[in-house]
């Protein structure tokens, strides 16, 4: 089974609109999935370079895909979705 990789943006944007609050999923993820899933922090993922976007942070990439306005069920559920998929 392949590793899924989770990067939580840190970058200042996603900061300012509340990223801080997904920290928790630094201890929930490995907690919940072992060494299936790696959850790292990223430099800006590049979604917020225009101000439309800007509404939509905080973002995370789960395994590539894009979760916008991300909140801790948001990425949760999009993580079980690609181990199901990997399964
Ligand atoms: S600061 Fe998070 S995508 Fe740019």
């Amino acid at each position: 089974m392949e590793t899924i990789e989770v990067r939580i943006c840190s970058g200042t944007t996603c900061f300012v609109m509340g990223s801080s609050f997904l920290n928790e999923l630094y201890d929930l993820i490995p907690q919940k999935y072992g060494d299936k899933v790696i959850v790292k922090p990223s430099l800006c993922l590049g979604q917020c370079s225009s101000d439309d976007k800007h509404s939509k942070a905080p973002y995370v990439k789960v395994d590539g895909e894009v979760i916008s306005s991300a909140t801790i069920e948001k990425v949760l559920l999009a993580i079980e979705k690609k181990v199901g998929e990997n399964e």
